[in-house]
């Protein structure tokens, strides 16, 4: 099981917006490790520079290195890296609406043999009954937490050993982020390690051995996840999680402000 390592990594969009200013991260073998942060820190960003897609975007590693125990994936092609044994979920659950529940989850195995791809779906129909028995249904007409199980069983199809989701948990009711944190505790206890992209802090540590909080393309904040859950300064004006419960990233600026007034 390989170890990821991030290190001073910048990205620019366009040749001249800095996004990413110098982040350092370290996601050890079989682990689970969450990236936290506001809308617009650089979360999704940060997961387009490992996984290749940033030219896509016209992005562009323009320092730093991102290490995959002793391979670069700088410059990587996105099917190398692929390869190379890392997975991502996008944001916004990717299922292809017109094909069914099985024929999404072979979507995710072209670098499978036909028997081991058949193999991997009858592994997850009969792991999530949920998949099971919509195994024939058009993904389209699925809940919005039936669409993101899929869309992570899609990324593991082809045993992967390191998974990066993007915001699972977004706009899913609570009783669904349960089933998908589940089958994230699964994926560790598989052997599988996962960067974890969250806005939904109290989630996210729950579930991860380790935390980053990124703002404005820097990191201002990271520890095991027991640390970041019991600093009081981080829950409040990093994490919004207040003593009353969680108050949500969209009130950070508010709390800004409010940090500002009391230093
Ligand atoms: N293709 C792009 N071109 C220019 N700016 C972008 C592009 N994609 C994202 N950004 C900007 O980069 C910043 C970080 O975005 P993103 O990585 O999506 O943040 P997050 O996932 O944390 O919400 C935002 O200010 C966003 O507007
Ligand atoms: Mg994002």
């Amino acid at each position: 099981m390989p170890t990821l390592e991030i290190a001073n990594l910048e990205v620019v969009y366009h040749s001249v917006v800095r996004v990413l200013s110098g982040i350092s991260l370290v996601v050890p073998e079989g682990s689970i490790v969450a990236l936290l942060g506001p809308n617009g820190a650089g979360k999704t960003t940060t997961l387009r520079a490992i996984t290749g897609l940033l030219p896509l975007h016209d992005g562009e590693v323009v320092r730093g290195s991102i290490q995959l125990d002793d391979n670069s994936l700088v410059n990587l092609e996105a099917d190398a890296i692929v390869r190379s044994g890392l997975a991502q979920v996008l944001e916004g659950r990717r299922v292809l609406v017109d094909l069914s529940v099985e024929e999404n989850l072979l979507a995710g195995a072209w670098s499978l043999n036909r028997s081991q791809a058949s193999d991997r779906v009858d592994h997850f129909c009969a792991r999530f009954p949920i998949l099971g028995e919509r195994r024939h249904h058009l993904a389209g007409y699925l809940s919005g937490g039936e669409q993101q199980m899929v869309a992570i069983a899609r990324a593991l199809m082809p045993q992967p050993e390191i998974v990066l989701l993007d915001e699972p948990s977004l706009g899913l009711a609570p009783r669904i982020v349960d089933e998908v944190v589940k089958l994230i505790r699964e994926i560790r206890e598989s052997g599988v390690s996962v960067l974890l992209v969250e806005q939904n802090a109290s989630m996210a540590l729950d579930l991860a051995d380790a935390g980053y909080v990124l703002e404005n393309g820097r990191i201002v904040a990271s520890g095991t996840a027991e640390e970041l859950r019991g600093d009081a300064d981080i829950r409040e004006f990093y994490l919004g999680l207040g003593s009353t419960g969680s108050r949500g990233y969209r009130d950070v600026k508010h709390y800004r402000r409010k940090r500002r007034w009391l230093s």
